[in-house]
């Protein structure tokens, strides 16, 4: 459940309406809402009970600072997968004891960065990045807290993009390779071996792929302490996901439940979670004005002043948000494809979308608080839109629209 609903016939995020902000703000503009974003975290937090466990919110979802910050003051660890979102999360109040580093790529700049700062976890992504980890740490004088990530090889069931799991997929390490690793791992004096973690995609809207992970990973974990390598925490990554249209996935205090259940004889084991669609999709919109209706042979288009820069989700991954008035107009339906002004033909946000609109109307792009301004760019010299948290009865602007000197900020031209 979030909090945006029609009151009086308006568009509300909590008690303030969305027509008073783009009014306010202008558009394109984000809307998140505080009571959201806390009832979904709470959500996870509540369902785990009291065996000892983490809600890492998967900071690339939506990095804007007031979001960290409100998921630090709830306590929330982070998933971070740069040294931008380290710094990012450390500015926002987060505790660094609270940070888990994913991605498989970590440079040895951002592996000093985190162990400067005292992560609780590196989520290793290779025998490469492992002994990279370990070089770092011994040129520091430290011990690195780790984790391998390994690919259970389970098909996640969603759109190849955003599906991690499988064997031909970039991540992790190979689940049969595992214990030799960690046993290496276990012997080095600059390593300490902590978890094992996995994710295996993105939007899953089904159980079963993340129970067959699960079943795999305690195996291994078993196979581990016969080894004589102990585990402390397993972290289960991400991936629940979310309606966008008429999917039905399960809410995420049933997915904790059900994890949560196989898991309740392991008291010795600490669980992760590393939400972020499920948690911050539905606490956003995005907001944008109707700049001119247009009708060619056979198809009507709705021009509006948000692009595929701005959210770029339906572009690349022909995925479905609703688009919906902010007033909504008793007059006749038509069906129009929502187009941005970017020069692509790519450039749309949704198709083929019933609605009764008019020039100058704000609509409103739902289910995009995840991957929508964090995926955003300044493709055709668009600023990027202006972001707002709305908390009860008051909008505050979280991050300014961009100018047009900050496009090229940074930038310089040959003095002769
Ligand atoms: N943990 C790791 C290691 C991840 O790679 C991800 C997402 C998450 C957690 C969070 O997953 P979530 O709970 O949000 O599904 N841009 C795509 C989604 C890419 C997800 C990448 N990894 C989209 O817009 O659908």
């Amino acid at each position: 459940m979030d909090h945006f609903s029609y009151q009086n016939g308006s568009l509300f995020a909590e008690q303030v309406a969305c027509k008073d902000i783009a009014e306010s703000f202008n558009t394109p503009t984000y809307v998140y809402s505080r009571a959201t974003i806390e009832r979904h975290w709470k959500a996870f937090d509540d369902a785990a009970g009291e065996h000892p466990h983490l809600i890492c919110y998967a900071v690339k979802a939506n990095s804007n600072l007031a979001v960290l910050n409100v998921m630090a003051r709830l306590g929330s660890g982070f998933d971070i997968v740069s040294g931008g979102e380290l710094a990012r999360v450390l500015e926002a109040g987060g505790d660094p004891t609270k940070i888990v580093f994913s991605g498989v790529g970590k440079t040895e700049a951002e592996i000093e960065y985190a162990l400067e700062v005292g992560i609780k976890c590196f989520n290793a992504e290779s025998e490469a990045e492992l002994y990279r980890i370990n070089q770092v740490a011994e040129s520091l004088g430290k011990i690195a807290p780790i984790s391998l990530r390994v690919n259970p090889n389970v098909d996640a069931g969603t759109h190849p993009y955003i599906s991690t799991g499988l064997k031909e997929n970039k991540f992790g390490i190979n689940i049969d390779d595992a214990v030799e690793l960690f046993k290496w791992a276990n012997q080095q004096k600059h390593l300490k071996v902590q978890g094992v973690d996995c994710h295996i995609g993105s939007q899953l809207t089904d159980l079963s792929p993340f129970l067959d992970a699960l079943d795999k990973l305690i195996v291994l974990i078993d196979q581990l302490s016969d080894s004589g390598v102990t585990i402390s925490h397993l972290d289960l990554g991400g991936g629940l996901g979310v309606t966008y249209n008429d999917e039905t996935p399960p809410h995420p205090s049933e997915y904790m439940t059900v994890l949560m259940e196989k898991l309740s004889h392991r008291i010795d084991l600490t669980i992760l979670f590393e939400p972020g669609r499920a948690i911050m999709a539905n606490a956003g919109i995005l907001l944008t004005k109707v700049e001119f209706l247009k009708k060619n042979e056979d198809k009507s288009f709705c021009i509006v002043d948000a692009a595929m820069n701005d959210n770029i989700r339906a572009s690349l991954y022909s995925a479905w948000q609703n688009i919906i008035p902010v007033v909504p107009r008793d007059g006749e339906v038509s069906n129009y494809d929502v187009v941005g002004p970017v020069c692509e033909t790519g450039d749309f946000l949704g198709k083929d979308r019933e609605l009764s609109v008019e020039a100058g109307d704000y609509l409103a792009v739902r289910s995009t608080g995840a991957y929508g301004f964090t995926m955003s760019s300044n493709y055709n010299s668009r600023v990027r839109a202006a972001e707002i948290m709305v908390d009860g009865d008051t909008m505050h602007l979280v991050r300014q629209r961009e100018t047009i000197e900050s496009l090229w900020a940074g930038e310089s031209i040959l003095e002769d």
